[in-house]
């Protein structure tokens, strides 16, 4: 099984990154051939910072080893290491329907956000498709919000098949219910653009500090809170910690003399130690930036190699040879 993702080096890597995409595709890279890439080209939609998109594509190697993707596994590259991505996005964009973009929730909603739209960020779904078709991909693991995007892709794999003859694989995106959408400290998605994200990595206090401020209601530490698993804390809570103190943390918010004060303190203590031996990890990468940039030219290559070849046969099929 051939398996592949991809990350925009657009800011911190935050819980929802983690649990929503970073621990579903690690896990996956013992079930098949998995392919993790860095989407720079994609990145340059939304920022325009050279420094800082180099700085943050260094930082998503660096966060992706530490938490456990294991290149003798799975192949980490960056995209534009590999612009076989860009030609076949070109050969993919003519076979794309200009209504089938125009209905992308991710571009309507930035829209209605008030970003005045490029076209990079109109054609980001086709470019994404060239990511996953060029590798033959049959299995994409994202997070909730990125559905469409794969179902787009399955819509210009399954024209440019009708079209030229059969070339591409047809994905299905992997979405995991149970952590399709973590919330962030005002209760809607965790996401960078919300200014709602608590950090994978970053000073001590001040993810202490984050946590401290999720929005609850103003019931007092007496009252019985039945409603317990609403709580936003309490959901972030159930990724970073055991099923039996998960329990007696519902039972005792439910039970009522355990207060939100309780409970942001265990989430806290919680969240800590279940990023420690990554943490550690990440210490010992940031002492050895060599090496992570060795993890990304070996990978290169390795995706390369594939990359050419699935190229080829799209320019072939398309009487580009
Ligand atoms: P952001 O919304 O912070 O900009 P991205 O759009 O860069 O995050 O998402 C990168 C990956 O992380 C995608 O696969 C996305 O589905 C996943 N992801 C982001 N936020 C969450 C979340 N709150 N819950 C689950 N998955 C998420
Ligand atoms: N659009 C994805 C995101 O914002 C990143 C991405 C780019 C991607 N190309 C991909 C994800 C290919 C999966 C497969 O999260």
């Amino acid at each position: 099984m051939r398996i592949l993702s991809g990350i925009q080096p657009s800011g911190i890597l935050h819980a929802g990154n983690y649990f929503g995409m970073m621990k579903p595709s690690i896990e996956l890279q013992d079930q098949g051939e998995a392919f993790y890439f860095i989407a720079d080209y994609h990145s340059m939609t939304s920022l325009t910072d050279a420094k800082l998109r180099r700085e943050y594509t260094q930082r998503v190697a660096i966060d992706f080893l530490a938490c456990g993707l294991d290149p003798e596994r799975a192949v980490l590259f960056k995209q534009s290491d590999v612009p076989e991505h860009v030609e076949l996005s070109w050969m993919l964009s003519t076979v794309c329907p200009m209504g089938l973009l125009e209905r992308c929730h991710s571009y309507k909603d930035k829209i209605a956000k008030g970003v005045s739209p490029n076209h990079g960020l109109f054609a980001y779904p086709v470019l994404m498709a060239a990511d996953i078709l060029i590798y033959d991909a049959e299995v994409v693991p994202v997070g909730q919000d990125q559905k469409q995007h794969v179902e787009v892709t399955r819509d210009l794999a399954n024209k440019f098949n009708d079209l030229y003859g059969e070339t591409f694989v047809v994905p299905e995106p992997r979405i995991r219910r149970d952590v399709a959408k973590v919330p962030g400290i005002d209760g809607g998605k965790m996401s960078k653009s919300y200014n709602n994200t608590v950090d994978i990595f970053g000073d001590q206090k001040a993810i202490k500090k984050r946590i401290m401020s999720i929005v609850m209601d103003s019931r007092s530490m007496e009252e019985p809170k039945p409603d317990a698993e609403e709580n936003f804390a309490v959901q972030i809570l159930k990724y970073v910690t055991d099923e039996s103190t998960y329990q007696e943390t519902l039972d005792a918010l439910k039970a009522g003399g355990y207060g939100y004060g309780h409970l942001k303190k265990k989430l806290f203590e919680c969240y800590w130690e279940y990023f420690a031996e990554a943490r550690q990890r990440r210490e010992e990468l940031m002492a050895n930036l060599d090496y992570v940039q060795e993890v990304l030219d070996k990978g290169a290559e390795k995706a390369r190699s594939i990359a050419s070849v699935v190229n080829k046969r799209a320019r072939i099929a398309c009487g580009l040879e």
